[in-house]
């Protein structure tokens, strides 16, 4: 039997990654370049300084990675890449990259929606029972996605404004944490107490939607009040209560949904992903449920990668999708 080689090719954001996944869930090589140092200085991600290191760096992730496979170019099945949603700019050094080689070397080509692969990392971890639903918290997009079979994908509620990540990055900004503030906010929380009551954006009956602008908002409020009043307030007391009212949102209404829709499967999916007191709750809800498995994927699995989009990219390939020549980067591209 001939095995099957896919590439994925992940450049949407401050991540540069080429990963090569073997018969559709073995990871044969997994190589992200990060750029948080270089973007650090600036509190955020900047698009320009993204690009130029995207293009730096992609010969050398993508020949690190067929190296760390044991391949050649000649072994590789298909090629796939994030086509969209993210930086235009940042996407398209992939894009391009991916279309180079599906040309030089005629091997097909694959776009693969961002989010799409964020949700199939956790292919890599378990087989996938259908329905499921899969949360999806990064820094870009807090969804809800129901899906009945490989390759479908309904949104049942989406983020109305910040996302969760970026909400966890903004209240870090506020406490003066370095970027991007996530991990620092979870490990903060773990040794304070709720003690400080914040806001949870319930929508209305029914509403999976999300909203986290409003408590993002809460929390600057209430360093400023404090500020101004001369008093203090523990900043992991803070931490611990904004990342209360986040999971608390996040997992009701994914207990709900998962009830509503009569799903075999729950997944984790996205950067946010990889905080622990997300983690811990969804495993205390979904644990005593019967039926129900809970699938969350290990941290180098819920950041940016490009093992992911491989994931994805198999499934797609293996359905007969093709991406042609044409193939551009989509910043606003829907799953
Ligand atoms: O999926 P991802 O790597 O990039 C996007 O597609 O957006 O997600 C990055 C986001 C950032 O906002 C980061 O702060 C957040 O994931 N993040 C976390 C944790 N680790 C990463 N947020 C909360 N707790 C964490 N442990
Ligand atoms: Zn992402």
């Amino acid at each position: 039997e001939k095995n099957q080689w896919i590439m994925g090719i992940e450049t949407s954001c401050d991540e540069t990654a080429v990963a090569i996944v073997k018969n559709g869930t073995e990871i044969a090589a997994n190589v992200v370049a990060s750029q948080i140092e270089s973007h650090k200085r600036f509190g955020g991600v900047v698009p320009e300084i993204a690009s130029r290191h995207h293009v730096e760096q992609m010969t050398i992730v993508l020949e690190e990675a067929l190296s760390q496979a044991g391949i050649t170019m000649k072994d590789v099945s298909a090629i796939s890449v994030t086509e969209g949603p993210g930086l235009v700019g940042a996407l398209l050094v992939g894009v391009n990259a991916a279309k180079a080689i599906s040309f030089a070397h005629d091997i097909p080509l694959v776009g693969v929606h961002h989010i799409a692969g964020h949700i199939y990392a956790n292919r890599l971890v378990s087989e996938m029972a259908f329905p499921l639903m899969s949360l999806v918290v990064s820094g870009g997009h807090t969804e809800l996605v129901y899906m009945k079979e490989h390759g479908h994908f309904e949104v049942i509620g989406e983020t109305r404004d910040d996302a969760a990540g970026e909400a966890y990055d903004k209240v870090a900004r506020t406490l003066s944490l370095p970027y991007p503030g996530g991990p620092h906010i979870d490990r903060l929380a773990q040794s304070g107490t709720p003690s400080i009551k914040l806001p949870r954006a319930w929508l209305e009956e029914g509403s999976y939607d999300f909203s986290f602008s409003g408590l993002k908002s809460a929390v600057i409020n209430t360093v400023h009040n404090a500020e101004q009043r001369g008093e203090s307030i523990a900043p992991e007391d803070l931490a611990a209560s904004f990342q209360d009212s986040v999971i608390d949102v996040l997992v009701t209404k994914t207990i709900r949904a998962v009830d509503e829709y009569h799903v075999k499967q729950v997944l984790l999916a996205g950067g946010v992903a990889a905080n622990k007191g997300l983690r811990t709750a969804l495993e205390a809800a979904f644990g005593e449920k019967d039926g129900i498995d809970l699938v969350i994927p290990p941290l180098n699995l819920c950041t940016d990668n490009a093992a992911m989009i491989a994931a994805a990219g198999t499934i797609l390939f293996n359905k007969g999708v093709r991406s042609n020549l044409a193939l551009n980067a989509n910043p606003g591209l829907d799953i």
